[in-house]
């Protein structure tokens, strides 16, 4: 695992466009893992600013997000289609074919996660998987466990995630109970992982990430084994280390 700190969000988000930006040149037909959450956002304006000035195409290239709310319609105002379609696929000459969110609102949603898996799996696997981290260490929604749950599956938030995330909802108690995610076998499966972190409020997940056990009750902890894997952080983040 390598860890670089940058002095602030927008140099961590600068530094990640060029990764994104060196895969695409590579492979212009790659397969990206993307992300939610406010983390990514600067990383998205300056892969959309790249796109506008010719440094980088979409056209070809695949996505898969690591995970939806489990009830919200993808033209719902929250729900993470529409934020990737909102922050990074409108802006950008992707073609929205090619892009995947699962799918929070259908009737099955255990055949969903295995068709999410399949499917991940027949685009020939994930090239390059972006991640933020949450303030208890998940990943995806992948929430503090007993144990490393690997495929995609409907994960229950738990109440820090809910609160974390309610300041995207009217209040708490509109934000979904559950998700469905990517599991931590799909993130581990990618050939490349580069994890995000701006700002104090992630110091602690960060250090028990990269400084404690691998354990399921910091999900991050697992990237540790890892063959590829860097974390960008900023200063904040990087605080205790
Ligand atoms: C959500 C997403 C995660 C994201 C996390 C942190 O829970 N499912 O993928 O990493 O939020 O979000 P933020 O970057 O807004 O702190």
């Amino acid at each position: 695992m390598q860890v670089f700190v940058y002095k602030n969000a927008e140099e961590v988000a600068r530094a990640a466009a060029t990764v994104f930006a060196a895969e695409i040149f590579k492979k212009p037909d790659c397969v990206l893992g993307l992300a939610t959450g406010s983390t990514p956002v600067p990383l998205y304006k300056e892969l959309a600013r790249m796109n506008h000035e010719g440094l980088i195409d979409f056209s070809r290239v695949r996505t898969y997000n690591l995970d939806e709310y489990v009830g919200l319609d993808p033209a719902h105002v929250c729900s993470y289609r529409r934020f990737m379609n909102e922050n990074l696929f409108d802006h950008i000459n992707i073609d929205k074919a090619n892009t995947h969110v699962p799918c929070g609102i259908g009737a099955d949603h255990e055949a969903d996660a295995k068709a999410y898996d399949a499917a991940v799996e027949a685009a020939g696997g994930i090239d390059l998987q972006l991640l933020g981290i949450g303030h208890n260490g998940h990943i995806g929604f992948n929430e503090p466990n007993d144990v490393f749950v690997y495929p995609t599956n409907v994960i229950t938030l738990t109440q820090s995630t809910i609160d974390a995330n309610a300041r995207f909802f009217d209040s708490a108690d509109d934000v979904p109970r559950q998700a469905i995610s990517l599991g931590v076998g799909g993130i581990m499966n990618a050939r490349r992982v580069v994890l995000l972190a701006t700002g104090e409020g992630k110091a602690k997940a960060i250090r028990d990430s990269i400084k404690g056990n691998i354990d399921p009750k910091v999900p991050a902890s697992i990237l540790r084994a890892h063959q590829n894997v860097q974390f960008f952080l900023d200063e904040g983040a990087a605080s205790l280390l």
